[in-house]
């Protein structure tokens, strides 16, 4: 686990110092080519201001370069003495060199060919070039004119050295001081990696510490609101629905295992006595046939919650076919009638046409669960009335009975399995308390609610709310037959 989380701070890391490298490069490049620009800008500026220096002090008579200045006054004279020794040249237009200074003849006049190519295109013409040494200059050349409108070839210079000797240094600096730079920064990130996921971690040691015994312990969330709560509250959701799982399953084997345990000390009790009374055919027989009554309800039990858990755990398939629902709760209600009349019930239907999509012989378990309910919770002389009712967009299943009712404090209980509302006396025919719990997983297979009015000593009743189908249900040929 550590491993691991090491691993992401570190890809982090290394991810950030990829970005944080290109854009120190990146940087570097254009601090580089901004100072480059503008030393170049400030040359060039000088070499501008040069020149009109120079055409202020330098005229041409007679085919020969004559300084005009105040030789009295010092400033002027060091001035056109700055301007002789620096970098000069003056040239006729076939490329004879009338005056040069000792340091641009190191870089070497233009040829007369340059030179007519620079007079010819009217402007002046800014370049570098080298000398012997392989020493930079900038060089500005132009049309410099006399008083007899003759032009002339003028150029002065200026030494690149100090430019690129700044730019050097640039280069060297930064590049010294990028590693320095990078390092930091990826300190700088491995720390706030660390920083961000250290709540991960946290959380991992949290979420670890829970096991099956320790589902109600949960990762308390930090308040920030981010990502990491987000995971934090569907991390906790997780834990609730295992934890509701857990529950339920360990209620459901202690619940198997007391349903399971009556019958079986029943059948122990009565295989007892009929060893000790094995001298009375009689007796004997009796307790035989109580033996595999009980062992038939076993059976009974067992099947059941196969069946239930086959249901639940989805391996059962829900049909989605339109159903005349009508027509199928009259089909049931006629087969309870024998049975309700056998214990002195009239069993009645109000059944409005209505459609739903749904399966067959899963809607006529839940009515059949539904209508022997009532058949064996209420007292001779009561009514039953089952009834189809479409109300807006749904169709209700309604199962309405007299009978003995469900006190408040159950109610919640009945679609839990093996739930039966404790009786004073024994139950006529003792049920498995499993068969809402069928109609319950029916109703949610088809997406209905249920609900449950019932008053104790006046009855119960019982709502299905189905939606109801758009289409009317595919049986309109056997419709018109009848
Ligand atoms: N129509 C009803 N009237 C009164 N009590 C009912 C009715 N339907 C269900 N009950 C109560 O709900 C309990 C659970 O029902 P059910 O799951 O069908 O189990 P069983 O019928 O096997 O007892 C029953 O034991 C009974 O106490
Ligand atoms: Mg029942």
């Amino acid at each position: 686990m550590g491993g691991r989380a090491l691993g992401l701070r570190l890809r982090l890391t290394l991810i950030n110092a990829l970005f944080s490298s290109a854009i120190v490069a990146v940087l570097g490049l254009v601090f580089h080519e901004t100072l480059r620009y503008t030393l170049r800008q400030n040359t060039e500026a000088f070499l501008d201001e040069e020149w009109a220096v120079v055409k202020s002090y330098l005229r041409v008579e007679k085919g020969r370069p004559v300084w005009f200045y105040d030789r009295d006054d010092p400033e002027e004279t060091a001035t056109v003495l700055r301007l002789r020794q620096g970098l000069l040249l003056l040239a006729d237009r076939q490329g004879r060199v009338l005056e040069v200074s000792d340091a641009y003849s190191q870089i070497g006049a233009e040829k007369p060919s340059e030179i007519r190519e620079i007079l010819a295109s009217g402007k002046p013409s800014v370049r570098q070039r080298h000398d012997a040494d392989d020493f930079t200059y900038l060089i500005r050349s132009g049309i410099h004119i006399d008083d007899d409108r003759r032009q002339f070839f003028l150029s002065i210079g200026r030494p690149l050295e100090s430019d690129e000797l700044v730019l050097s240094q640039f280069t060297r600096r930064y590049l010294s001081l990028a590693p320095v730079l990078l390092l930091a920064l990826g300190a700088a990130s491995w720390w706030a990696a660390g920083r961000a996921l250290n709540p991960l971690r946290t959380f991992a040691a949290a979420a670890q510490s829970i096991t099956g015994d320790s589902l109600n312990v949960r990762v308390e969330r930090r308040g920030a609101n981010d990502e990491l709560d987000g995971v934090i509250d569907a991390f906790n959701n997780m834990v609730d629905r295992l934890e509701n799982s857990f529950n339920q399953i360990r209620r459901f084997s202690t619940d198997v295992s007391h349903e399971l345990r009556t019958p079986l000390t029943a059948i122990r009790g009565q295989l007892e006595v009929a060893l000790m009374t094995s001298d009375s055919k009689e007796r004997y027989r009796d307790a035989m046939v109580s033996a595999v009554e009980d062992v038939d309800r076993l059976a009974q039990v067992v099947r059941a919650l196969l069946h239930l858990s086959q249901a639940e755990s989805g391996q059962v398939a829900v049909a989605h076919d339109p159903l005349d629902l009508a027509r199928l709760a009259g089909g049931i209600a006629e087969q309870f009638q024998f049975p309700a009349e056998a214990e002195g019930l009239a069993l009645e239907t109000r059944l409005s046409p209505a459609t739903l999509a749904g399966d067959k012989i899963h809607i006529e378990r839940l009515l059949s669960n539904l209508l022997s309910n009532s058949i064996k919770y209420t007292p001779a002389g009561g009514h039953i009335t089952l009834s189809v009712v479409p109300n807006d967009g749904e169709v209700h299943l309604i199962v309405e009975d007299t009978g003995r009712g469900i006190p408040a404090e159950h109610l919640p209980h009945i679609f839990d399995r093996f739930y039966r509302v404790p009786d004073g006396h024994r139950d006529p025919e003792r049920g498995l308390g499993i068969g809402l719990s069928f109609v319950a997983w029916i109703a949610k297979a088809h997406s209905a609610r249920i609900s449950v009015d019932s008053e104790p000593g006046k009855g119960t009743r019982f709502t299905v709310s189905f939606a109801a189908a758009s289409q009317p249900a595919a049986t309109p040929a056997r419709a018109l037959e009848s």
